[in-house]
């Protein structure tokens, strides 16, 4: 059934994933129809007013316990999504669950201020707009043109305006904002990645750019940007990494590395009451991965999920702690 997805591929998650997560994983990849998700702007819209909307239309949602403002279509179509008022005005807008869940994780508070260090398209950095209520700063940062056009484009139709859009490359940001160094409260980190998500079994295309050369080269690119955008994190304060692959050298090697080098970091638990995610894992292939790993997260590809991995640190005060 699988036979057209690149051998070692399916090796790699028959390796990393049990029999009955396996089963998930392969009811994915034949799955047709996913179910659709969407999210109320709070920026533009409450929840009563949508759902007060939705039910004169006799259009069904379920709640997504664990997500703020988020709820899964049921008796209807994204079609139907896209011919709503409310969806033309961008009081909601569609996207994968897995996607939303890094944020959650932030306690951000009204005052805080954010730098989303690769920010295009724009999910993460309009969920943090909407969770400040507009206040304060997002600093958002991404290196490629087309998607930073996406990125200004989607932020003003969803009336984000505490958003500082910049265009460099996440490596060298802090070289040259120095004025940065020891400014924000959250750094999302959701790195790019091999993304498995894009594979379709049904069409060969879609995993035409999977190869190993492309983990090495992401791992790189996802040590260096973090390297670099640690003296951003000020001390108490909380850095968010995902990715949305399965790839254990882009998520465990990454945290590992992390958790490795610099001291200064502390891994926090992630609990997600959520029959999708499971713990990380604890080697793969030759690698042995450190303990602490077991407090981020894998979500698994299912009907209504993506590949994703999360992981969540605390940057401590050093030299307060060697002291005691
Ligand atoms: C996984 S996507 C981010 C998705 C985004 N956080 C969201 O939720 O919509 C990764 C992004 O990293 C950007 N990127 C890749 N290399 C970069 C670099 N060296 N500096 C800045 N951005 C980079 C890509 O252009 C891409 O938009």
């Amino acid at each position: 059934m699988l036979k057209n997805i690149p051998k070692e591929l399916i090796e790699r998650i028959n390796t990393i994933y049990s029999k009955e997560e396996l089963e998930i994983i392969e009811k994915w990849f034949n799955c047709e129809k996913r179910k659709t998700s969407f999210r109320i702007n709070t920026l533009k819209t409450t929840d009563k007013e949508i759902l007060e909307i939705l039910k004169n239309k006799n259009l069904e949602i379920q709640k997504i316990d664990f997500l703020k403002n988020w709820y899964f279509l049921l008796n209807w179509n994204e079609k139907d999504l896209w011919d709503l008022d409310v969806f033309k005005q961008w009081k909601i807008y569609m996207q994968s669950i897995s996607s939303q869940i890094p944020v959650d994780f932030l306690d951000i508070k009204d005052f805080n201020k954010i730098l989303d260090i690769t920010a295009s398209p724009w999910w993460k950095t309009s969920q943090a707009s909407a969770i400040l209520k507009n206040t304060w700063e997002i600093v958002a940062v991404d290196n490629n043109q087309i998607r930073i056009d996406k990125l200004n484009f989607t932020i003003k139709r969803q009336s984000c305006r505490n958003v500082n859009i910049i265009k460099w490359d996440a490596r060298l940001f802090l070289q040259k904002n120095k004025n940065f160094i020891d400014y924000f409260d959250h750094i999302i980190a959701d790195l790019p990645c091999s993304a498995e998500w894009k594979i379709n079994i049904n069409k060969e295309k879609s995993f035409s750019f999977w190869n190993t050369w492309v983990i090495k080269k992401n791992y790189n690119i996802q040590k260096d940007i973090l390297k670099s955008i640690l003296p951003a994190l000020k001390n108490n304060w909380t850095l968010i990494y995902s990715t949305c692959t399965l790839a254990p050298e882009e998520n465990e090697a990454v945290v590992h590395m992390l958790l490795s080098n610099f001291p200064e970091l502390q891994i926090v638990d992630l609990n997600l009451d959520y029959k999708y995610s499971k713990k990380w894992i604890s080697s793969f292939w030759k690698n042995v991965y450190r303990k602490d790993i077991n407090k981020s997260i894998r979500i698994l590809p299912s009907e209504e999920s993506e590949w994703f991995f999360i992981a969540k640190f605390k940057k401590i005060k050093k030299n307060l702690i060697q002291w005691i």
